[in-house]
């Protein structure tokens, strides 16, 4: 035994037990009794004390964009900061989005984003692929990509001229997704409909970041939403709606589900605590990020879709752009600011904020938090659990003490917070990764580069055999 976690409350998707957890090199030997870790451990191994507080499974963050380009700029996280950043957040492992070049191979990407990770990021780290340009080349190096552990390819239905992908070519992605074992990821906004809305917006001289909300009202999410679910019913492809925030796309996932579709979607703490509200105030253009921040109907549509099922994970989406980046089109062009909010370090606080309040469970908070998304995209149960054999991925979180998010605290290489102020109840004390501590007492003391690239199978989520049961009106009654 290298390591042992002594006296924490341990918490998994089952249940929370008093218990210690024993590992073996880079993986969890097994629980044990309060007490019995110490007698296993042996001269030689590291002895975290966990009394009074918390024990959870690494968190897993789907959804992340480290050093992503945009025109001239690139996302202010590389895979150094951004994942030292989500290890003193608890989060040991992410999977984030290699983009395909316009009109090359999505193998160009992923190529690409592998040299930015490598020998830099300290976290484990998967990828899955955007694609920029779904046309019939990029699909045939699909199977390619599989094998190059890469089992889910993201399309958008927003950014025409950028990232669109028409009806068809969503179909046709989702086919050849579904004949692979892939899972088709989906950004599901109306694009066409917001462009016409900013053109309008500016031509009236609204300028400033309060019309990025307006110009992106959630119906709009919604049709895009209930289009993809469409879509993917046609092509009989599991379907993940990424960063859903509005409660018209979460009762078109809801209606799927019911109806036995493979339909998952996850949403981000900025659509459970930050208000449409902030895009209009002082610094408004810091909480730009499509789909842009939403009414309390919507946070508090989201947080009962959390507890009850309907929405299976909480990623971050962190893609942060500094403020001299976004304030060159204060007054000038909304529809210029770099889009996106920085929030990899805080997604377990946010999420124990949720557990403070009363909206969730401990146990609903791993399984968001870490469970679900391993299993998802094929890394359960390496990833997310603490079953004997898993990566000894852990953290010991301090459920009491209270902290103050701030930039001026962050590890993050953003310059600002969206969480400024804000005090949460709830600390990451320690992080193990893969059986090594990589944070002690909130500071990161792991090795640079020592993070691992995670190649993640196909196959993971199917299709139900036979049809889907047409229970469509009976849930448009109860949504
Ligand atoms: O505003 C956002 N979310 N930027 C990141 C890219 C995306 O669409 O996920
Ligand atoms: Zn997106
Ligand atoms: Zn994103
Ligand atoms: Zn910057």
């Amino acid at each position: 035994m290298t390591l042992v976690v002594e006296g924490g409350q341990v918490v998994t998707p089952e249940g929370v037990v008093a218990a210690d957890v024993v590992v073996a090199g880079e993986q969890v030997a097994g629980l044990v009794a309060p007490g019995q870790a110490g007698v296993l451990a042996g001269p030689g191994a590291t002895r975290l004390d966990a009394r009074g507080m918390l024990v959870l499974p690494g968190g897993v963050d789907v959804h992340t964009h480290l050093d992503m380009p945009l025109g001239e700029l690139r996302s202010a996280d590389d895979f150094a900061s951004g994942t030292e950043a989500a290890l003193v957040g608890g989060t040991t492992t992410v999977v984030d989005f290699c983009v395909q070049p316009r009109g090359q191979s999505p193998l160009a990407g992923l190529a690409e984003w592998r040299e930015l990770a490598e020998g830099r990021a300290v976290c484990d780290y998967g990828f899955h692929a955007i694609l920029s340009d779904p046309s019939e080349a990029a699909l045939a190096d699909l199977p390619a990509l599989v094998a190059e552990g890469v089992s889910s390819v993201k399309v958008f239905t927003a950014y025409p001229g950028r990232l669109y992908a028409d009806d068809g070519r969503i179909l046709r992605t989702m086919q050849e997704a579904a004949a692979l074992g892939m899972v088709c990821m989906v950004h599901a906004e109306n694009g066409l409909a917001i462009d016409v809305l900013v053109a309008q917006a500016l031509a009236r001289g609204e300028l400033g970041p309060a019309a990025h909300g307006t110009t992106r009202p959630s119906v709009l999410e919604g049709e895009a939403t209930q289009r993809a679910i469409c879509l993917a019913e046609v092509a009989r492809c599991p379907l993940y709606v990424v960063h859903l925030s509005a409660a018209e796309a979460l009762a078109a996932v809801r209606r799927a589900r019911r109806r036995g579709q493979p339909v998952f979607a996850e949403t981000c703490p900025q659509y459970l605590f930050l208000d449409e509200g902030l895009l209009g105030g002082p610094g408004g253009e810091r909480f730009v990020c499509s789909p842009p921040l939403r009414s309390t109907r919507h946070q508090e549509a989201l947080w009962r879709g959390l507890a009850r099922g309907d929405l299976q994970t909480v990623a971050t989406d962190h893609c942060p752009f500094c403020l001299a980046e976004r304030a060159p089109w204060v007054g000038v062009d909304f529809s210029k600011i770099p889009n996106g909010l920085p929030g990899i370090e805080h997604r377990l606080d946010l999420l124990h904020q949720g557990v403070v309040e009363g909206r969730l469970t401990l146990e609903r908070m791993v399984e968001l938090a870490a469970s679900t998304p391993a299993r998802l995209f094929g890394l359960w149960p390496k990833k997310g659990s603490l079953l004997p054999g898993a990566d000894a991925d852990l953290v010991v979180y301090d459920p009491r003490s209270r902290q103050e998010l701030s930039a001026s605290r962050h590890h993050m290489a953003v310059d600002y917070s969206a969480y400024e102020g804000m005090v949460v109840t709830g600390v990451v004390r320690s992080v193990v990764q893969r059986g090594e501590v990589v944070v002690r007492d909130g500071r990161f003391v792991g090795r640079p580069g020592r993070g691992r690239y995670l190649p993640r199978p196909a196959g993971v989520l199917g299709w139900p055999t036979g049809t889907l049961a047409d229970e469509g009106v009976e849930a448009d009654k109860e949504a």
